[in-house]
């Protein structure tokens, strides 16, 4: 079985992924992780972000095994994996990894921007997160806190502002609900309300 998860920056939808493949136990995939590990290598190297080419080569020899480093989940990576996740190049050298993780049994949970319509449109659940800008800004913000990064609320809003536009409006694989995904806004819910509903919303599929 595939649940795949989609939604906007700090919509909660790794959380939601994560707690869901547990209770179902299923294997999980953060995509986010994918860009923002290609990401990484090219700041490492000190790559120009703009290098459409190094970052395709970057992503056909990434290596899927450091997908954990907390590293990668720092603001700054998060903003150049925006930019180099537009490059279609690097989408396509990323897909077969991500497919393949899709159909272990017995089954996986996937959360990104493009997993009920590209990468698996055929998924059994697909539902799409999403919450108002503010509050998706609020958590971000308290989770890098939590992490010792010293940010600003209102400098966190604006990137997540940004990067919205920047996902909603790319010519390759633009962040969109699919015609069949199922949408939950969490602007009103707590991490546990967010998780209870979107079970609920699973079972009620898959009965
Ligand atoms: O979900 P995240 O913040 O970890 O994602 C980082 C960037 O990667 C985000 O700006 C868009 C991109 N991304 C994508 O294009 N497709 C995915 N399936 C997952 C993430």
């Amino acid at each position: 079985m595939i649940i795949a998860i989609d939604g906007p920056a700090a919509s909660g939808k790794g959380t939601l992924g994560k707690r869901l493949s547990e209770h179902f136990g299923f294997a999980h995939l953060d995509t986010g992780l994918l860009y923002r590990a290609v990401a990484r290598v090219m700041l490492d190297r000190e790559i120009a972000l703009a290098e459409r080419d190094a970052a395709h080569e970057v992503a056909l020899n990434l290596d899927v095994t450091h997908l954990d480093d907390p590293r990668l989940r720092g603001a700054q990576i998060g903003e150049a994996a925006s930019v180099v996740s537009g490059y279609q190049p690097v989408r396509d050298a990323l897909l077969a990894f991500q497919r393949q993780f899709a159909e272990q049994p017995p089954g996986a949970v996937l959360d990104g921007r493009d997993i009920g319509t590209v990468v698996c449109p055929h998924a059994d659940v697909k539902l799409f997160i999403t919450a108002a800008p503010e509050e998706r800004a609020r958590r971000r913000h308290l989770e890098l806190l939590k992490r010792g990064e010293q940010t600003e609320y209102a400098t966190i809003l604006e990137d997540i502002r940004r990067r919205d536009e920047r996902d909603m409006n790319r010519a390759t694989a633009p962040l969109k609900p699919a015609a069949d995904a199922i949408i939950l806004d969490t602007t009103h819910l707590d991490a546990e309300a967010a998780f209870q509903a979107a079970l609920d919303l699973v079972k009620a599929k898959v009965a």
